[in-house]
């Protein structure tokens, strides 16, 4: 039988590898092939990459193009319950929770059960990059 200090030690090894596991990335890869992500910058992706008129989900991000050379972004947080848009089709994004639908040219709200838009982040442009910050 195991004595209390083999216990204790067991318990911390194993707490501090579950700490390990639970730590935040700081970076991620996203749906938009290229995109980079950072805590602190935010989200990086090829100007190039945003099909004008539509619109790529990167990051935690909706980036979008709607006239060429204008971008925008917007938070993939769904305001019905916080699911991650993540559906482009046809000039919407779609919420695949309970099918909220927004407009890529605003951001606003097309139909569903949201009851507002999707909330707008900054998107600046520079050297072929749009980055997007909160
Ligand atoms: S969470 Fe998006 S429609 Fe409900």
């Amino acid at each position: 039988m195991a004595d209390r200090r083999t216990v204790l030690s067991a318990a911390l090894t194993l707490g501090a590898a579950g700490l390990a596991g639970c730590s935040a990335p700081t970076s991620s890869s996203t749906g938009a092939g290229s995109a980079t992500t950072t805590a602190s910058k935010g989200t990086t992706i090829a100007a190039a990459s945003v099909p004008v008129g539509g619109g790529v989900v990167a990051g935690s991000f909706i980036v979008t193009q709607p006239t060429q050379g204008t971008f925008a972004a917007y938070s993939y947080l769904c305001p019905h319950q916080g699911c991650p848009v993540t559906r482009i089709d046809a000039g919407q994004a779609i919420c695949g929770c309970h099918n909220s639908v927004f407009s890529l040219a605003d951001g606003s709200r097309v139909s569903g059960p949201a009851n507002s838009g999707l909330k707008a982040a900054k998107a600046t442009v520079a050297d072929g990059q749009v980055t997007v910050t909160a």
